[in-house]
């Protein structure tokens, strides 16, 4: 019998040896309690979370806290049943409904999670015969999507708007094809060039999906992501955003114009083949996305925050992902897996929980300590990161 299992030897070799200089397991955190967005306890110890992209702090709204009660006792625990069988109630109508006021669309459509809302649509839309030209550095729930669908497959150069057009030039004419972008690219937080690549995807004839998974709720005017701040979120056929982020619940979506969009609840597997969301956490969404419509202060305090650290980490001396904050996510650049384990465990020594992210996951092979800010960071819990990320930086040897 061939052990299906040795093809995970090298990845388990080097995980035993991580673990066996003595480190914490950065992969195996367990959050004791947690006592806001920004606070939790780990081990006993009061740590702030400086890595939950919960970047509007909605987890615990009261608004949206008592949305999720109501709803758990009036309808139970859970729907027990697909989207187009029991699975939809009231509240699941309520989301779309909130979505659809929130991004000023005509569709919405809800997932169980945002990879299920890529792996769906994408499926769905870009089949055998058709192109998908992406940006190499899109999530795995993109790529899984295209798999899923057997599209040929089109990767371009990192945000780079020459090398998208030259890819699209090569399609063969009248192929169907879906350019698909991020609004902000989750592991260095910076942003897409969406005005230039959407306006050379439209020139070629593709129709364009946008993931804004990392922007909802803190870019652009009202929160619509780097397509409204770039000002062109009507040139965009499909919008994809998830419900773990900025609504601080769980779940997925897209939203349309497409005057055939509702088709997709027939045709789309991921959408038909799985128990709906739960009551609550359709509530809690829905509240919490129209809490988001009216946030513009907090989205400031949140750029502030963003510029803080940024700055500070800066003066540090660390290497950063970006040369100015983007968004909410500030990237730490490590030199190798190793040092990038050592600091995330000394900042967790501090206090301080960030995510270590490392290849398959991340771009060009780098170690990351990846921090996301949140609206609820104050300025003197900032000013505290700081100071733990130079302690832990002097103590590890990452910074001198
Ligand atoms: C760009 C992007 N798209 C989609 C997802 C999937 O979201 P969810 O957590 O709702 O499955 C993520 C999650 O990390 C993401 O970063």
């Amino acid at each position: 019998m061939t052990d299906l299992f040795s093809k995970f030897d090298p990845l388990i070799q080097q995980r035993e040896e991580l673990l066996a200089t003595g480190l914490t397991d950065p992969f195996n955190l367990v959050m004791e309690r947690v006592e806001s967005p920004t606070v939790a306890i780990c081990s006993g110890k009061r740590t702030i979370l400086l890595g939950t992209y919960n970047y509007m702090g909605m987890t615990f709204d009261p608004d949206v806290v008592a949305a999720g009660k109501k709803a758990l006792d009036e309808f139970g625990s859970g729907t027990t049943g697909s989207r187009v069988l029991n699975g939809t109630y009231v509240g699941h109508r309520a989301v779309e409904d909130a979505l659809k006021d929130f991004y000023a669309m005509d569709h919405a459509m809800v997932f169980s999670t945002g990879y299920q809302a890529n792996l769906g649509v994408i499926s769905t839309i870009a089949g055998k015969e058709d192109y998908i030209v992406l940006d190499i550095d899109s999530h795995a729930s993109i790529y899984d999507g295209c798999a899923l669908g057997n599209a040929q497959i089109v990767p371009f150069r990192h945000n780079d708007i020459e090398a998208l057009e030259k890819r699209l030039k090569r399609i063969p004419e009248g192929a169907g094809k879906l350019v698909v972008l991020e609004g902000v690219y989750s592991m260095l937080g910076d942003m897409a060039p969406l005005r230039e690549m959407v306006a050379v995807s439209k020139a070629n004839g593709a129709m364009v999906l946008v993931d804004e998974a990392h922007s909802m709720g803190f870019i652009g005017e009202h929160g619509r992501g780097v397509a409204e701040a770039q000002g062109i979120i009507e040139d965009v056929d499909f919008i994809i955003g998830t419900f773990s982020k900025s609504v601080g619940t769980v779940g997925g979506f897209c939203v349309s114009n497409h005057p055939k969009f509702e088709i997709l609840r027939l045709v789309c597997r991921p959408y038909v083949f799985t128990a709906s969301l739960p009551p609550s956490v359709v509530a809690t969404a829905a509240t919490s996305i129209r809490k988001l419509m009216d946030s513009a202060d907090k989205r400031a305090h949140l750029w502030e925050n963003s510029k803080r650290l940024h700055a500070g980490l800066r003066q540090l001396g660390f290497t950063l992902g970006t040369e100015e904050p983007q968004s909410a996510i500030i990237a730490v650049i490590m030199p190798d897996l190793e040092k990038g384990a050592a600091m995330w465990e000394a900042l967790l020594n501090e206090g301080l929980y960030v995510n270590l992210a490392r290849p398959p996951a991340t771009p060009a092979g780098m170690t990351l300590l990846r921090c996301s800010l949140c609206a609820l960071h104050s300025e003197e819990q900032v000013g505290e990161i700081l100071g733990m990320f130079a302690a832990a930086g002097r103590a590890t040897g990452c910074i001198s």
